[in-house]
């Protein structure tokens, strides 16, 4: 039975709970921490725990009846609370982003090797069945050669989602849509076609007045026979997310369409009937997923401590996304194109160095402890 702590009681550590609670035979919640306590509290009350209740994550790390924690704290949290959390022998589980830099990504996979712990980083959405299901269709070639694919990671924030003390700042938050939102849609990006060799992009702040980062963007990703174009946004009423992938044979998206064209004489397109209902049958054939989201990856989580599976999205994983967030933020300030990795010596290596040349759109002017409700929304469409 793994004894799980849960570092931070916000609003996504509300998920994390109800996701471990669907797997009594695996793990127990024994602990859960917040600088305001109360707020622990309250949430172990409220879910029901029999939880031990800490002020202070150096209390929950040092608490013997911990083995594994979830980190649910803002993101300028995620390095120094995993990187202590794997230095007292927990595993440790980071909700997205990784971490605000390559350099502390590149810490928190050192400590995870010398710790011999696990370290897994939160990307929900691979565990959604069409994405799954799009992926098995790209991985068996059945779309034929892909020459261009579009990710629309299309979101809606009201200015005041930015009064959090955390967020809309690059020291706190770490960056605007690209690193909170579109994280998501950039770790699909990788998961789906590998790294691309370079980026050329621009971020823009067309909403949202306290805030320092971006809440438009857009990116052009360069793979060797590839194009990948990527918006993002938190400007887009209804939030319609999707992903487009562009075969030769066919196309097929998440939410699932299929489209499948042959050649008239002339080079113009008639419907290639047969071809859309082979992907048609191939995508109902295969299996649904048996966990989705927030479940499904932290059940790898704990079958990966009990040793049954590996851990499906590690340091070098999150690392990826972190580093195509650095490429997008490093184009749109020398206006060029970024080739990837970047090296240790880059100055968007390094938040210090990054956080200095980034514009800063405007001025956080106001900030607040807590909102009085703690509803979110996990984004849309992916599960379609
Ligand atoms: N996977 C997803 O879809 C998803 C969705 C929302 C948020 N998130 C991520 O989860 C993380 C938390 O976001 P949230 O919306 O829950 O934020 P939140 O502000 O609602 O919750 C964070 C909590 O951490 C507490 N905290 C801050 N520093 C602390 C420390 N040093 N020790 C103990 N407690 C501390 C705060 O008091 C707060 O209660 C962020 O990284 C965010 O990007 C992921």
């Amino acid at each position: 039975m793994i004894k799980i702590g849960i570092a931070g009681a916000g609003a996504i550590a509300g998920v994390h709970i109800d996701s471990y609670k669907r797997f009594p035979e695996h793990c127990k919640i024994t602990a859960v921490c917040d600088t305001f306590k109360d707020k622990a509290e309250a949430m172990a009350a409220e879910k029901g725990l029999k939880a031990r209740v800490y002020g202070d994550l150096a209390q929950l790390l040092a608490d013997p009846g911990v083995d594994a924690v979830s980190i649910c704290l803002p993101p300028n949290a995620h390095c120094s609370a995993a990187m202590d959390g794997l230095g007292a022998g927990k595993h440790v589980l980071v909700e997205k982003p990784m971490a605000g830099s390559l350099e502390e990504c590149d810490r928190m996979i050192r400590a995870a090797e010398e710790s011999g712990k696990i370290l897994g980083i939160v990307s929900q959405n691979r565990y959604k069945t069409p994405v799954d299901k799009l992926k098995r269709i790209v991985d068996r070639s059945l779309l034929g050669k892909i020459s261009y694919a579009s990710f629309d990671s299309l979101w809606w924030r009201a200015p005041t989602y930015y009064d959090l003390w955390w967020r809309g700042t690059w020291a706190q938050e770490s960056g605007g849509c690209f690193m909170s939102h579109a994280v998501h849609y950039l770790d699909l990006m990788h998961y789906l076609f590998g790294m691309p060799s370079g980026v050329r992009a621009t971020i823009h702040n067309v909403g949202h007045d306290n805030s320092e980062c971006e809440d438009l963007g857009f990116a052009v990703f360069d793979y060797p026979d590839k194009k990948i174009h990527f918006t993002c946004s938190l400007v887009c009423n209804g939030e319609r997310q999707s992903i487009t992938v562009e075969g030769e044979n066919a196309s097929a998206s998440v939410p699932w369409t299929v489209y499948a064209n042959q050649s008239l004489p002339n080079g113009f397109p008639q419907e290639d009937s047969d071809g859309r209902k082979a992907l048609e049958e191939a995508y109902s054939s295969m299996a649904n997923l048996p966990f989705e989201g927030h479940d499904a990856q932290l059940l790898n989580f704990l079958r990966a401590i009990e040793g049954y599976e590996a851990i499906a999205l590690d340091g070098r994983a999150g690392k990826k996304t972190i580093e195509l967030i650095m490429g997008i933020y490093k184009s749109s300030v020398t206006g060029g194109l970024v080739s990837f990795p970047l090296k240790p010596e880059d100055p968007f290596y390094r938040k210090e160095s990054m956080v200095k040349l980034m514009p800063k759109f405007h001025e956080k002017k106001k900030s607040v402890d807590n909102f009085s409700a703690s509803t979110i929304t996990l984004g849309r469409d992916l599960g379609r």
